[in-house]
């Protein structure tokens, strides 16, 4: 995320803006002629985590899709079903034209915070990719993540997957993932920049040796006198639904 960006019409976006639909109507209409673009990682790079984690049998829900390619690929790689949601309308129609020839993948607008078109318990994987963090830059973010996750928990399957992809550091996010009502299991990889690199270079598979879990402390925070090596890594929290 990037409070302070200009748009290609030279409206000047503010951090706050990113919780709201307004906002990312706009963006979605006026930047880059709708040419795709990945928030944080791709596919490639998030690949191993996501094979391991969301089988691609799980019916999965992208949360806050975007224009993003991510789906695309998964489909493309063998999952299949992947049920895409975004606040914008402008992202979804633009998503439904570019995509409409994959069955794998729909499109549908909606708000995150109220799923309930979607029935209890209906999907085994959710995956994140830089939405609890627009809802978290916005007004009212601690309401707007609560409402967003409890919904989360209300549409995975128990022994489902919830992941996120994040800059947030557990000080930042567990309290949040660790919420009254929620009963997730989380264990937390970072992924350092370095992992771009190899995916640049095409040399994935000594990134995948390389998923260790970070040791959490009874509280899920990172252990005292933890260093992240790079501050460009990302954060992805793999939250199993226990009941
Ligand atoms: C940072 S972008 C990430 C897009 C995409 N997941 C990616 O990785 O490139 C956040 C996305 O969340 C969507 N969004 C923001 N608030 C939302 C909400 N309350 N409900 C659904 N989508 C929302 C935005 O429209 C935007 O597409």
């Amino acid at each position: 995320m990037q409070p302070g960006e200009a748009s290609a019409t030279g409206t000047m976006w503010k951090a706050t803006d990113y919780g709201d639909a307004g906002y990312w109507d706009a963006r979605y209409k006026t930047e880059k002629g709708g040419a795709p673009f990945d928030w944080y990682r791709s596919y490639a790079a998030l690949r191993p985590f996501l094979r391991h984690f969301v089988p691609t049998s799980s019916r999965v829900l992208m949360l806050g899709c975007g224009n993003s390619l991510m789906s695309e690929h998964m489909a493309m790689d063998g999952y299949t079903e992947i049920v895409n949601v975004d606040i914008s309308s402008v992202v979804i129609d633009m998503m439904k034209q570019r995509h409409g020839h994959i069955p794998q993948l729909t499109y549908m607008e909606m708000d995150v915070r109220d799923m309930s078109l979607f029935a209890d318990t209906s999907f085994e994987s959710v995956v994140d990719k830089g939405t609890l963090d627009a809802l978290m830059c916005g007004t009212d973010a601690s309401q707007a993540a609560s409402q967003m996750l409890g919904e989360v928990n209300r549409v995975l399957k128990q022994g489902g997957i919830y992941m996120l992809i994040t800059y947030g550091a557990p000080s930042a996010r567990v309290q949040y993932l660790k919420q009254a009502g929620l009963n997730w299991k989380l264990t937390l990889y970072i992924l350092s920049s370095s992992r771009v690199e190899e995916e640049i270079n095409g040399s994935s598979s000594s990134a995948e040796l390389s998923m260790e879990p970070v040791p959490l402390t009874e509280n899920g925070q990172l252990p005292p006198g933890f260093v992240l090596g790079d501050l460009e890594s990302h954060y992805i929290y793999v939250c199993e639904k226990l009941n």
